[in-house]
């Protein structure tokens, strides 16, 4: 037994460990429990963000899934764009999929599978302009949960269809942005972090998903070490000791707020998911996702920050950018509720703004298709109140 034992262990620490958690990617089983409880009991605020879900189009399990075999995003001149499609169902999956888990009721199940199953039965491709890797690191990460919540539902028959179309249509675009950006140019060093990011989440959310740590490892060494902008220390330049606080300058932060919005929004995704396999990238280098977040949540609550001007070969970004200043996508509740509850750290302007954006949605983050029609409004799968909340 001993030996048996130790050659696992071995065998685990050679190979880098191929043993995930599942569910393991923004939602563990534990989570599930504690909402599960929560809404069972009543309990505020999980009982208000509970309500907006319910009531969100996309929970409803009659929803029709729309795939397509090509989804395009940028006009190639001769397809029209149809990624909406995607990611409509996309949220509509989640959404359903987080149903289920609270409620336990197979209607939920049903529909949020067959959601997943209509694309894994058409979808061939992504394509388009380079636009096609927004769409392949974004809806990709965002897909990945959904299915990582329903492969525990014992009905479902086609879980491994579903990691084959991760694989087969998503992984490899994911695979030729990290390997080959060097070739690129511009696209190297020119293309702001997002990017990157959405291709990082991407990358360890189908690494979890099919129980692949090389996949899951490209994703996370690229955000501690690639050569492209959404690498950490590219992604958030520099940080300061301002106001008895560390604050961290996102890059985008010279391009304009909404963007910038959107890395903070990846930077606790890639955190969440990599905090619940046991390697945390939201401790990484004195929390500095934390940083960045409250250097974004103190601006775009109309405070000052310092800034300094951010220059490579390919950009120059001389000044804070007042554009779309005060933009409120759902990621606070996740962000407040890792860094102020579960670890105690300081969280002033993370908190305000979370207060922010749960009054801005009547008592509750919202969702995808609650931030606007376009595509910004889906980047975020949101939700936060019910899900991330920690204390009452
Ligand atoms: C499950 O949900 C469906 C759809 O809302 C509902 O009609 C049905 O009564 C629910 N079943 C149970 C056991 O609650
Ligand atoms: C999706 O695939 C199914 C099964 O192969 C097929 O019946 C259906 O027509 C396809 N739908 C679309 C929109 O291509
Ligand atoms: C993981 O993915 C890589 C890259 O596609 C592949 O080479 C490798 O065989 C996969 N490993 C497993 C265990 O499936
Ligand atoms: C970081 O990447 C460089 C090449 O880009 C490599 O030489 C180095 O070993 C990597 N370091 C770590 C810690 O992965
Ligand atoms: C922490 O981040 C800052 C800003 O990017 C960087 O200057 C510093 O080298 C980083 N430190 C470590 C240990 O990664
Ligand atoms: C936390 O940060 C705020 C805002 O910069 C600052 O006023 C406060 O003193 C800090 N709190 C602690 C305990 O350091
Ligand atoms: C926004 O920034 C521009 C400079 O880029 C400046 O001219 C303008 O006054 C600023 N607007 C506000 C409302 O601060």
């Amino acid at each position: 037994m001993k030996g048996i034992f130790y050659f696992f262990v071995l065998a685990c620490v050679a190979s880098a460990c191929s043993t995930f958690t599942h569910p393991g990617l923004l939602h563990t089983s534990e989570d599930f429990d504690r909402i599960r409880e929560k809404v069972n009991e009543e309990a505020e605020p999980w009982m208000e963000g509970w309500k907006k879900l319910v009531a969100s189009p996309y929970s409803d399990p009659s929803y029709k899934p729309n795939p397509a075999s090509i989804i395009y995003r940028g006009y190639d001149g001769t397809h029209a764009e149809n990624y909406a499609q995607l990611y409509q169902d996309v949220a509509a999956a989640y959404v359903l999929a987080i149903r289920w888990s609270v409620t336990e009721n197979s209607t939920y199940a049903d529909a949020a599978v067959g959601i997943l199953d209509a694309w894994s039965a058409n979808l061939t491709e992504i394509s388009g302009t380079v636009d096609l890797y927004l769409a392949v690191g974004i809806y990709g990460y965002e897909f990945c949960q959904a299915a990582e919540i329903m492969r525990t539902y014992t009905e479902w028959k086609n879980f491994n269809r579903f990691a084959k179309m991760m694989l087969r249509v998503f992984y490899p675009a994911i695979n030729q942005w990290f390997v080959g950006h060097e070739n690129w140019g511009s696209w190297g060093g020119g293309v702001y972090p997002g990017w990157d990011l959405s291709q990082i989440a991407a990358a360890v959310s189908i690494g979890v998903l099919t129980d692949n740590q090389t996949i899951y490892q490209q994703g996370v060494n690229w955000f501690l070490n690639g050569t492209g902008n959404g690498q950490i220390n590219n992604a958030v330049p520099y940080t300061y000791w301002y106001d008895n606080q560390v604050l961290g300058q996102p890059m985008e932060t010279g391009r304009d707020q909404g963007h910038t919005m959107l890395d903070i929004a990846l930077f606790a995704a890639i955190g969440q998911m990599t905090y619940n396999q046991g390697n945390d990238l939201f401790a990484h280098n004195d929390s500095i996702i934390l940083s960045a977040a409250e250097y974004e949540a103190r601006y775009n609550l109309g405070y000052d920050v310092p800034y300094k001007a951010y220059g490579n070969a390919y950009l120059g970004l001389p000044i804070i950018s007042n554009s779309s200043r005060g933009n409120i996508r759902p990621t606070w509740e996740l962000l407040y509720n890792h860094y102020g509850v579960l670890k105690g750290l300081n969280t002033t302007w993370t908190k305000k703004y979370r207060d922010m954006v749960v009054e801005n949605g009547g008592g509750s983050e919202g969702g995808s298709g609650d931030y606007g029609s376009d595509s910004g409004g889906y980047d975020q799968l949101g939700w936060g109140t019910l899900l991330y909340t920690l204390e009452g």
